[in-house]
C-alpha cells in the first residue's frame, strides 16, 4: 500500500500571498492548438501535472515535437492534421477526461486506427457523448457497448461539417466538435448550452474563423474549417479550480487572509465565488486584465466565520462544476440547509462525485439528503470532531483528496487520508502551499 497522509488538526491562522499552478483547461487547449499551428509555439507557465504530462506524451506519440523546460513548453506544429505517426499506436490519457475527449476531435482524419486508453477511473467514463458527433463528422470507432475506454478511432479522408446540439453544458463535448471542425470543410455550427468558453477564446486569439452568438442559456458557434493558423505565445494564468480549495480554507480558518495572484477569472469558471459571496463571504476580485481573450485578476479573501446556507441555482452549475465538492464542505460549516439540484453530471466525473461528496460529509457527521441528481446539506457550524477518520475508497479522485485535506484542517480530529498522489493529476503544488500556510501533516 502506498503512503497515506496523517493530519492532526491544530488551529492555524495565516496572512499570505500565493500563486497556484497553471490552469488545466487552458494548458490542454494550448497544447492541442500548438500541435495544429504552423511553426514554434511557446507556452509559459504551463501546468506540469500528471494530466498534462500524459497529454504531452500522447502528442509526442502522434509525432509532435515538444520540449519542456521548467514551466516553459515549446511545440513544433506542422499545421492542421500535421500529426506524423506509424500504425498501431496507443495513446494513454491517464486520468485526463479533457485530453482524452478533445484529442479525438483532432483525430477525425487519422489514416490508421489509434487505440485510446486511460486509468481505472477514466476507463469507467462515458465516451458515447463525443463518439456520436464525431461519427457524424466521419470518424469510425471500435468500442464496447458501454462506450467506455479502451476504444479505437480511425478517421476518414472526407469529413463533414455538422450541426451539433450540445445540451449537457459540457465544454469537453463542445470543444471536441470545435477541434474536429478545424479539419472539416465548410461551416460547422454548434448550439451549445453554456459552459466554459476557453476554446472559443483561444480560437479568436489565433485568428481561426469563428463567430459566437451569445444567447441567454445557449451559445451559437460557427466555425469555418480548414483554415491554417500560425504558431503563438501564451502565458497560462493560474487555475481558479485549484484556488477554490484555499479560498474555502481561508474562509473557514480564524483571522486569516489570502491573496492569490494572476488567476483566470473567466465568468464561466468562478461560479463558486458568486456562491460563496451569496453565503456571506466577501471575496474580492482586483486588478482585472484581459489577456488572450481571457480575464485574469488577483483574488483577495478573508476569514468568514459565519457562512449562511445557499440554494444554488442550477443555471450556475456549469460555472462551478469542478468546485462542488469544496462548496459542499463550505455548506457543511454554514448555518441552515443548503440545496443543490440538476447535478447528474457530477456523477460522471473522475468519480461519482455527488454520491461520494455526500459520503465524505456523512463520514464527518454531517447529515445529507441525496438523490441521483441533487443533494441537501444540513450545515453544522459548531461541529468539532474528536474522532479518527479514515478516508479511503474514493476512486483516487484528486478533488476528493484535496477536499478531505481542507476538511481535516477545518473540522479537527485525526485524519488518515489515502490516495496521497491523486492531487498530482491537477495541482502538484497543493501540499507545498498547505505547508506554506503553516499547516502540518505527516506521511505514514
Ligand atoms: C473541462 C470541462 C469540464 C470539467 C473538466 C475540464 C474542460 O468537464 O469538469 O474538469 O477543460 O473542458 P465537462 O465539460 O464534461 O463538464
Amino acid at each position: 500500500m502506498g503512503k497515506r497522509l496523517f493530519i492532526k488538526n491544530k488551529n492555524n491562522s495565516f496572512k499570505k500571498t500565493i500563486l497556484v499552478d497553471g490552469d488545466k483547461s487552458i494548458s490542454i487547449r494550448t497544447l492541442l492548438l500548438g500541435s495544429q499551428a504552423f511553426g514554434k509555439t511557446f507556452i509559459e507557465n504551463i501546468l506540469l501535472s500528471e494530466d498534462i504530462i500524459n497529454s504531452i506524451n500522447c502528442l509526442k506519440k502522434l509525432g509532435v515535437k515538444i520540449s519542456v523546460n521548467k514551466k516553459n513548453c515549446f511545440i513544433e506544429g506542422k499545421g492542421l492534421n500535421g500529426f506524423e505517426f506509424k500504425k498501431d499506436i496507443i495513446l494513454n490519457a491517464g486520468n485526463s477526461g479533457t485530453f482524452a475527449r478533445l484529442i479525438l476531435g483532432l483525430l477525425v482524419k487519422s489514416p490508421f486506427y489509434i487505440r485510446l486508453i486511460g486509468d481505472k477511473s477514466l476507463s469507467k467514463r462515458d465516451f458515447g457523448r463525443v463518439i456520436l458527433p464525431l461519427q457524424k463528422i466521419g470518424a469510425n470507432f471500435k468500442v464496447n457497448n458501454k462506450k467506455t475506454l479502451p476504444l479505437q478511432i480511425i478517421g476518414s479522408y472526407f469529413t463533414n461539417p455538422i450541426h451539433y446540439y450540445e445540451n449537457r453544458g459540457s465544454a469537453q463535448c463542445k470543444s471536441t466538435v470545435m477541434l474536429a471542425a478545424l479539419n472539416s470543410p465548410g461551416q460547422t455550427v454548434i448550439n451549445a448550452k453554456k459552459s466554459r468558453d476557453h476554446t472559443e477564446n483561444i480560437f479568436k486569439y489565433l485568428g481561426i474563423p469563428i463567430m459566437v452568438q451569445k444567447k441567454k442559456n445557449n451559445d451559437i458557434i460557427k466555425i469555418r474549417g480548414q483554415k491554417a493558423f500560425k504558431s503563438f505565445r501564451y502565458k497560462v494564468p493560474s487555475d481558479p479550480s485549484s484556488c477554490a480549495f484555499f479560498i474555502v480554507l481561508t474562509l473557514l480558518s480564524k483571522n486569516s487572509e489570502l491573496k492569490i495572484k494572476d488567476v483566470n477569472v473567466n465568468k464561466s469558471r468562478i461560479g463558486y465565488i458568486e456562491i460563496l459571496n451569496k453565503m456571506g463571504a466577501k471575496i474580492k476580485i482586483k486588478n482585472v486584465k484581459t489577456k488572450y481573450g481571457e480575464k485574469q485578476a488577483d483574488i483577495h479573501v478573508k476569514s468568514q466565520p459565519s457562512l449562511k446556507k445557499i440554494n444554488c441555482s442550477p443555471r450556475l452549475n456549469s460555472n462551478l462544476i469542478d468546485e462542488f465538492l469544496i462548496i459542499f464542505l463550505a455548506a457543511a460549516k454554514a448555518k441552515g440547509v443548503s440545496s443543490f439540484s440538476n447535478l447528474g453530471e457530477l456523477n460522471k466525473k473522475e468519480s461519482p462525485r455527488l454520491k461520494l461528496g455526500s459520503k465524505l460529509l456523512n463520514q464527518l457527521g454531517i447529515k445529507t439528503k441525496l438523490t441521483n441528481n441533487s443533494i441537501k446539506i444540513f450545515g453544522n457550524p459548531t461541529l468539532n470532531l474528536n474522532k479518527t477518520l479514515n478516508i479511503k475508497n474514493y476512486y483516487r479522485d484528486h478533488r476528493i483528496f484535496m477536499t478531505a485535506v481542507i476538511a481535516a484542517f477545518t473540522f479537527g480530529g485525526k485524519w488518515i487520508i489515502n490516495d496521497i498522489d491523486s492531487y498530482k493529476s491537477s495541482f502538484p503544488s497543493f501540499l507545498n502551499i498547505i505547508k506554506k500556510l503553516g499547516y502540518k501533516f505527516k506521511l505514514i
